[in-house]
């Protein structure tokens, strides 16, 4: 039986940090508000790099850490809400970088649900026998993409990429099941840049269009502890595994409370989720593939663990991920 095992992970973060004091200084908001309501305290702010760059760098320290080289990859997913430009893809400029001339490349736009996205179709790739190494990654320079002047979202996110090389395996397991779900009739919750038909011969004058990211906060809030919930035990229950059989489950990092009301309703610790929200904020696509890395790099996750992935978020989407490390 042909499976898709995770052999390397990657990630990388702009270096400029901001903290919440720092943000104090630039609109009306606190420490003490942001951290009581969402658990972050930092993030990382790109001051030059692109999507891209970031995409390149951790993509890069995931071939390296899978004992590849570039020319091994024959696959780049990159999932992405803030493309450098919508063409040509970030995958295609990570390919160019990269030196991965084996590889076809192409995006994947499903927000803070994206590399859950990415990796169940590398896992389905590898599966059907299409490719053998596929690059995944989740990047995003967010900031580009923020409304600063709106505090109610500005404080929210931060910039950086997660990486993983997934490899063709003929005995072990890796990826043990994948789910993904759209409930694109709530899309309205959380939009990002309008991009509406303006032309000479449209009636449309281009007045007030949404160029950042907007937010129904309640509304988000309400999605996304019901299907992070949903999802875990879905898995759960269509792999006969029980919660206590899982090390970790490292969800996507949008907020502190929605992990705490998940843990509260699964009936474990929240010691059960990975969590590094802290430090980076939101990060959308990219917040799963970097706390991913990080706990294979602090050793939270060791060989033989099962590890739930879980993300939510713009479409709005949905997936999760059992996988044997
Ligand atoms: N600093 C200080 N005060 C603020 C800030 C801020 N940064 N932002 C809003 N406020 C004020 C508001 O103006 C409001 O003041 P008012 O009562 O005088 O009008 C008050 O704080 C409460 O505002 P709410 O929006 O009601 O705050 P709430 O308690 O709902 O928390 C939050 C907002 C944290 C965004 C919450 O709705 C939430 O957790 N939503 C989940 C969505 C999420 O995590 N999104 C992340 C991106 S999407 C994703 O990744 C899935």
């Amino acid at each position: 039986m042909r499976n898709s095992i995770i052999a390397g992970t990657g990630s990388y973060v702009p270096d400029n940090i901001v903290s919440n004091d720092d943000l104090s200084k630039i609109m009306d908001t606190n420490d003490e508000w942001i951290s009581s309501r969402t658990g972050i305290k930092n993030r990382c702010i790109s001051i030059e790099e692109n999507t891209s760059d970031l995409a390149y760098e951790a993509g890069l320290k995931a071939i390296k850490n899978a004992g590849m080289t570039a020319e091994d990859i024959d696959l780049i997913i990159v999932s992405t809400i803030t493309p450098d430009m919508q063409m040509p893809s970030v995958s295609c400029m990570v390919q160019k970088k990269l030196g991965a001339v084996n590889a076809s490349a192409f995006d994947v736009s499903a927000a803070c649900s994206g590399f859950i996205y990415a990796v169940d179709i590398a896992d389905s790739m590898i599966r059907c026998g299409r490719h053998n190494n596929v690059l995944v990654i989740g990047a995003e320079v967010l900031s580009k993409s923020v409304n600063w002047s709106d505090r109610s979202t500005a404080v929210l996110f931060g910039d950086g990429a997660g990486a993983a090389v997934l490899k063709a395996d003929d005995n072990k397991k890796g990826i043990l099941y994948a789910l993904t779900a759209a409930e694109g009739d709530k899309g309205q919750y959380l939009e990002m840049e309008e991009k509406p038909v303006i032309s000479p011969f449209s009636n449309n004058k281009g007045t007030n269009i949404n160029k950042f990211i907007t937010m129904d906060g309640k509304q988000v809030l309400r999605f996304s502890t019901r299907v992070i919930v949903d999802a875990v035990k879905e898995v759960l229950e269509k792999t006969d595994e029980s919660i206590d059989d899982i090390a970790y489950i490292i969800p996507h990092q949008a907020n502190y409370r929605i992990i705490d009301y998940a843990a509260h309703k699964l009936n474990v610790d929240c010691s059960k989720f990975y969590l590094n929200i802290r430090d980076y904020g939101n990060t959308s696509s990219a917040s799963i593939a970097i706390a991913l890395d990080e706990a294979f790099r602090k050793n939270k996750v060791k060989k033989g663990d099962k590890v739930i992935l879980v993300g939510f978020g713009g479409g709005l989407t949905y997936g999760a991920i059992l996988v044997e490390i």
